[in-house]
């Protein structure tokens, strides 16, 4: 772990708290305060990669790393997004110039921090040219503000052309054992160009643990009514007898479906639950050292 002095290369270890569900929105059972004692539970587990996002919780993860960061910054690893914006409970796609220098000051004042280690692209913005996004990008690379680029959810050509454009070091995608179509088409040009794959969503939002059954009901604001696994009744159905086949301890199991995909170097797993986290922490860590 770390990015060394010279900021030539960002190393990050394997696993990573997606920090998410710790803002204690959007996410059934989630509230802030058992999300602030994970976090901390973290930091003092020793784990050094945080993902967040200027979107979740509408600013209160950054908010929540910021606010518990202090005596641990220079040991660890932040990474947040760009692009997509938020006004009034209003979602938007902006990757112009102007707004990513606004994002990432926001970002840098909620996390009480004076750089990011890695500054993502979060989501596409078909409405500007690559080329603008990437001027926003190399003024803050710069000023030293962020320290390294990574894109998520870009489809392979938009990412071939960024990638000529700007030393991009990671791409996120989401990786599952039932959904991964659009990292697989994207995986021989990671491998090529020897790009740093982070899987997000590894337990498919939930699904593949035992926390979600049959029976399982959305509140309006659960985000995941906006994943097709969970909001087209048939898929979800067939989801779950597909899940069937990870065995008992599913949740390992699709840890261990993630490990053995050897272009996958990190994995970020999203919970704001302290049992949770320290049970995933201990699955990796076994997945890591060989062991079943
Ligand atoms: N770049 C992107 O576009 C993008 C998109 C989505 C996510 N992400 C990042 O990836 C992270 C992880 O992905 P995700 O949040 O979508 O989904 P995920 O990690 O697949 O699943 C999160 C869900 O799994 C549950 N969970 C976690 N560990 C568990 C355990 N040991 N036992 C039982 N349940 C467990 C959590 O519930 P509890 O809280 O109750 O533990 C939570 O509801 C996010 O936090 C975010 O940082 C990035």
């Amino acid at each position: 772990m770390k990015t060394d002095a010279d900021n030539k290369k960002l190393l990050l270890p394997y696993f990573g708290l997606g920090c998410w569900q710790i803002a204690g929105t959007g996410w059934k059972g989630a509230g802030k305060d058992q999300g602030a004692e994970t976090f901390a539970t973290a930091l003092n587990e020793g784990v050094t990669f945080f993902d967040t996002a200027p979107i979740y919780g509408f600013g209160l993860s950054e908010k929540m790393i910021g606010e518990n960061l202090s005596q641990f910054r220079n040991r660890i690893i932040i990474a947040t997004k760009c692009g997509l914006t938020f006004s009034e409970g209003k979602v938007g796609h902006n990757l112009s110039y102007d707004s990513v220098l606004h994002e990432c000051e926001e970002s840098l004042k909620r996390l009480k921090t004076d750089y990011i280690d890695l500054y993502q692209i979060h989501w596409p913005d078909t409405g500007t040219p690559l080329k603008e996004t990437v001027k926003a990008l190399e003024r803050l690379l710069q000023e030293k503000v962020i320290r390294h680029i990574g894109i998520c959810n870009y489809p392979l050509p938009e990412l071939e052309k960024i990638s000529g454009l700007i030393k991009v070091e990671t791409v996120q995608y989401e990786y599952n054992y039932l959904q991964h179509e659009l990292a697989d088409s994207v995986m021989n040009f990671v491998e090529d160009k020897n790009l740093h794959f982070i899987a997000y969503s590894p337990l498919a939002q939930g699904l593949l643990t035992d926390n979600i059954g049959s029976g399982y009901s959305f509140s309006k604001k659960d985000v995941r009514r906006l994943n097709p696994l969970f909001n087209n009744r048939e898929l979800f159905n067939e989801s779950l007898k597909r899940k069937k086949d990870l065995g008992e301890n599913t949740v390992r199991e699709a840890l261990r479906f993630i490990h053995s995909k050897k272009q996958i170097k990190s994995v970020l797993v999203g919970t704001c639950s302290r049992r949770h986290l320290l049970e995933t922490k201990r699955i990796i860590e076994g997945l890591q050292k060989g062991r079943r």
